[in-house]
């Protein structure tokens, strides 16, 4: 039983700086980011992408300065997403396991330059599908165990060019277990894998599929893959399944939504746990921001700050330098 008025006043510990922060639970650092980056071909290319205001796709060369900047500030990881060149998309999605493709040159790119900083990258079809899914289309149908296939190709491709973290965002079954095998038979038994074990169908993901150039190709919705997001539960069953099948660390996507699957999660397994804030939760804070509704700054460090308090070990944010000036200044 805690104790009563007045012998309990809580604003005690709340009555100072000082205090506050002898008091706090939970902190945020530079240790806990991850900066997902847009990458396009070109030289000296920065493009802005209109439906996330102060993200650009970057060309490999600028790509490399974002990451030797990156690790300047302390962030300890970027993750690579293609936009892939729309003569480049194909039914078989060959383009995916390119060991000369944008993604795998520009992780070879950023090793050369930054061996430090840990390079993640993305693992499904979508910037390289004609029809714009994670997935290979056969007759309506996406279909598992050849996308598996594939996807095991364009990971080894990946671990080749030098990949710290794999990161599978395309929700096929299996998947974990074939990369893992595949990565210990070629002698990667180091390269690490990062699950988007519990991705939901979610709406928060258009501002991404404009900045990968995947909007206009994808026809139909990712139902039948990625989860419902009216299930929690079933978020448990994945990520157990995927650590079990080789995943050294699971991710909650979308972030701030789902925060109670990051507890959970967290709370159930005790693995290194993340959670992805994505492109509409970014889009949305920094609307506000822009037309004045809201502090941005303010909003975005407290945005990130929620998912240290769910348990998340880390969070893939665009707001990755952003936050890590604004933390190495203090
Ligand atoms: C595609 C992928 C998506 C994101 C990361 N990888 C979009 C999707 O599943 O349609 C979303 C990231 C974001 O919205 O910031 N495999």
């Amino acid at each position: 039983m805690p104790a009563s008025f007045p012998a309990a006043r809580y604003r005690r510990t709340r009555q100072s700086a000082a205090i506050r922060g002898l008091v706090r639970e939970n902190t945020l650092t530079t240790d806990d980011l991850i900066w997902p980056v847009f990458v396009r071909d070109g030289e000296g290319v920065e493009e802005p992408v209109p439906s996330m205001p102060g993200v650009v796709r970057r060309s490999v060369d600028k790509i490399v300065e974002a990451a030797i900047e990156a690790h300047a500030l302390g962030i300890p990881a970027v993750c690579l997403f293609p936009y892939t060149d729309p003569s480049l998309k194909t039914e078989d999605c060959a383009e995916a396991w390119n060991p000369d493709n944008l993604s795998n040159r520009a992780i070879r790119a950023i090793k050369a330059a930054v061996p430090d900083l840990l390079v993640m990258t993305d693992v499904a079809l979508d910037p390289y599908n004609i029809n714009g899914h994670d997935g290979y289309v056969v007759d309506g149908e996406i279909v598992n165990d050849e996308t598996v296939e594939a996807l095991v190709k364009m990971t080894m491709a990946q671990a080749d060019a030098g990949a710290d973290i794999i990161g599978p965002s395309d929700m096929m079954d299996g998947r974990i277990g074939a990369m893992r095998s595949a990565l210990e038979s070629a002698g990667h038994k180091n390269v690490m894998i990062l699950s988007y074990a519990a991705k939901y169908a979610s709406a928060f993901y258009g501002p991404f599929r404009d900045a990968v150039g995947a909007s206009g190709a994808l026809k139909g919705d990712k139902k039948t893959y990625q989860m419902d997001p009216a299930n929690s539960d079933e978020a448990l069953r994945l990520i157990e399944r995927d650590l079990n099948e080789g995943a050294d660390m699971v991710m909650v996507k979308p972030g701030m939504p789902y925060l109670d699957i990051c507890r959970r999660a967290k709370d159930t397994f005790g693995a290194p746990t993340y959670a992805y804030q994505v492109s509409g939760e970014y889009a949305m804070i920094q609307a506000a921001a822009q037309n004045g509704w809201l502090d941005g700054e303010k909003a975005m460090l407290e945005s990130l700050m929620c998912f240290k308090r769910a348990g998340c070990d880390g969070v893939l944010t665009y707001f990755a330098p952003a936050v890590a000036r604004i933390l190495n200044g203090r």
